[in-house]
């Protein structure tokens, strides 16, 4: 039986879960619902599928409530699916506040249904290569880790949406808006984070929250990085992750390896050699890897999505836990507010529970 998924919030980014939908087995979108019924009507036009404009009858027609809501809503969404028994996928950041992404873990823990989070990256077979080197020893001990996001958004990104660059409904700026996909990525691959110092400030756009942002990271493995996030460096370029080992360097630009230099004579790089995945995510559909190719699907706007969402249907056929569930999601969310906290407080180091 095909799960049915519907869609809440038919804004930005619901074209790219409904197009992903097209293409998942197993899985397939249901209904639409949006709290201005236009929108949902457009969307149904679209995809050829019922709009709802209550939520309680749009929940009843599907299995699945894949939440794509302002981020200050997620929770609050989520929640409200999970009671009514549906299982949950919510964009990122889970939420804006701890207490909140907490509340939504907690309710489908409790209910009994499945959660998970968007963080689309982690399902790029370059970005999933690079953590099993770097956990796994092939470049050495970690010495270092950073996260370069240098984005631009104008200001009439921020106004076109009353919730964007807002406390309140974004939970702040460059970092936990778009930011947040590499502070995760960078988190997983290193082991988990230890502790911030952090300066952020509102320097080129007319918002509430940080448009550019500067980290010192302490990772839990007693390595150091660097996370640099911002809105506001004209043109925008390729985020990048940079991963130096004792024996070794890995760089990723926008999802691909640039550089993947280890001193052949220090490491074992077992029987596949650098860059070549060993153990792909069981029951994934997989793709050959080398560091270097171009044409790596896994590593293209969209695909990412479907991947994720390809996942959570195996998720709930197998009755296991997503990839990536609502709990992991709570990790890059706490070590950006930590962040925030020690911007607050001039800098001061802020530990991670
Ligand atoms: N994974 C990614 O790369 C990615 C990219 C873009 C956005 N996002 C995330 O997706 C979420 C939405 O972003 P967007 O850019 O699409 O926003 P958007 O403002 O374009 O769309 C949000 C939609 O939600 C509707 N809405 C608001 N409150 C609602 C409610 N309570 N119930 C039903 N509908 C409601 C609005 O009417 C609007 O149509 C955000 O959390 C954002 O962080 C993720």
């Amino acid at each position: 039986m095909s799960l049915r998924f519907g869609l809440v919030g038919c804004g930005a980014i619901h074209k790219t879960h409904c197009d992903a939908l097209q293409n998942v087995e197993g899985g397939h979108l249901a209904a639409v619902y949006d709290i201005e019924p236009e929108r949902a009507a457009t969307a149904s036009e679209k995809y050829g599928v019922p709009a709802f404009e209550n939520f309680e009858e749009f929940s009843a027609n599907v299995d699945v409530v894949d939440i794509c809501v302002p981020s200050g809503t997620h929770a609050e969404v989520g929640i409200a699916a999970a009671k009514l028994g549906k299982h949950v996928i919510v964009e990122k950041p889970i939420d804006t506040t701890y207490e909140k992404a907490l509340a939504l873990v907690e309710a489908c823990e409790r209910l009994g249904v499945k959660l998970a989070c968007i963080s689309q990256h982690r399902f790029s077979n370059q970005v999933r290569r690079l953590r099993e080197a770097a956990l796994g020893g092939e470049i050495g001990t970690l010495l270092a880790g950073d996260a370069y996001i240098k984005w631009h958004r104008t200001q009439e990104y921020y106004d076109s949406g009353d919730w964007r660059g807002t406390w309140e409904q974004d939970g702040g700026g460059c970092l936990i808006n778009q930011g947040v996909h590499y502070i995760d990525m960078l988190q997983w691959i290193m082991g988990g984070v230890k502790s911030v110092q952090a300066i952020c400030r509102t320097v080129a756009h007319k918002i509430e929250v940080e448009d550019i942002a500067n980290v010192l990271v302490e990772f839990r493995n007693g390595a150091i990085g660097v996370i640099q996030g911002s809105t506001c460096f004209y043109p925008g370029f390729a985020e990048r992750l940079e991963i130096h080992g004792k024996y070794g360097s890995v760089v990723l630009e926008g999802d691909r390896t640039r550089v993947w230099k280890v001193e052949p004579e220090k490491v074992n790089l077992g029987k596949y050699g650098a860059g070549v995945m060993s153990q792909p995510t069981p029951n994934l559909q997989t793709y050959q890897l080398d560091p270097y190719v171009t044409d790596d699907l896994t590593a293209t706007w969209g695909e990412q999505h479907r991947l994720q969402l390809q996942d959570f249907v195996l998720a709930v056929s197998e009755d296991r836990d997503p990839f990536l569930t609502g709990r992991m999601a709570l990790e890059p969310l706490k070590i950006i507010l930590a962040v925030y906290q020690s911007s607050q407080n001039q800098g001061t180091k802020v530990h991670l529970s």
